[in-house]
């Protein structure tokens, strides 16, 4: 069983790295961005709730990020384990996941924080703009993201630091370069790849 966080700005490479750990260490990424990014593109209730909330880089509220979480960490994929990526996002988040994880008599492993510097994340950003054109790739969105972490999700860094599960790792350069630092802190934490 493995259950990871991974935790960093925007544009640090959470999902990117997610999509290839989640295949070393044979769990689900779970991506509460993706989620709400596939409900606004289907125009379900869920989506016309957050389109705005997305468009503008702000946080969709803690209620219903919540109650998504916990339901699909319900589902019997994630009983083997899992690796959210972009959940928990605020203090309230994190003690409903550390509700639910009780609920199981289970706990995190490891939260890796991935670190890259804020003129690399917003160059990445807004190559992606280019690219995919995706709504809150804007210059002044991707400012208020960088900004609404600052406040609402870095001070979760010293909550899971106080727990001893934070593995720091450089978010720069090359993707491969990327995954085999974060493989080789998870080794050094006990977690072997499946
Ligand atoms: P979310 O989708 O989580 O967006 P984010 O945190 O802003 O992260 P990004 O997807 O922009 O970046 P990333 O770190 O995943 O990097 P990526 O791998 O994509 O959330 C979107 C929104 O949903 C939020 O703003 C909020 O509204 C809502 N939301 C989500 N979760 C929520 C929660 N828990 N609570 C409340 N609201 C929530 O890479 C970025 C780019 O860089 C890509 O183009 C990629 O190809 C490239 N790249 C990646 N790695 C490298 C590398 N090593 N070198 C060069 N390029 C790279």
């Amino acid at each position: 069983m493995t259950r990871l966080l991974l935790v960093g700005p925007p544009g640090a490479g959470k999902g990117t790295q997610a999509a290839i750990l989640a295949e070393t260490f044979g769990v689900p990424a779970i991506s509460t961005g993706d989620i709400f990014r596939s409900n606004v593109a289907n125009e379900t209730l869920l989506g016309l709730q957050v389109k705005a909330i997305m468009e503008a880089g702000e946080y969709v509220p803690d209620a219903l990020t919540n109650e998504i979480v916990a339901d699909r960490l319900s589902q019997a994929d994630a009983r083997v384990g899992f690796l959210l990526d972009g959940y928990p996002r605020t203090i309230d988040q994190v003690n409903e996941l550390d509700r639910i994880l009780a609920t199981d008599n289970t706990a995190l492993d490891v939260v890796v924080l991935l670190e890259a510097d804020t003129d690399v994340v917003v160059a990445r950003l807004l190559k992606r703009a280019n690219e995919q054109g995706r709504a809150d790739d804007t210059e002044e969105v991707i400012r208020n993201r960088m900004d609404v972490y600052a406040e609402q999700t870095s001070p979760l860094i010293d909550v899971y630091d106080k727990r001893h599960l934070v593995v720091r790792v450089d978010g720069l350069g090359a993707v491969a370069d990327v995954t085999a630092r974060i493989v080789d802190a998870l080794a050094a934490r006990g977690l072997a790849s499946a």
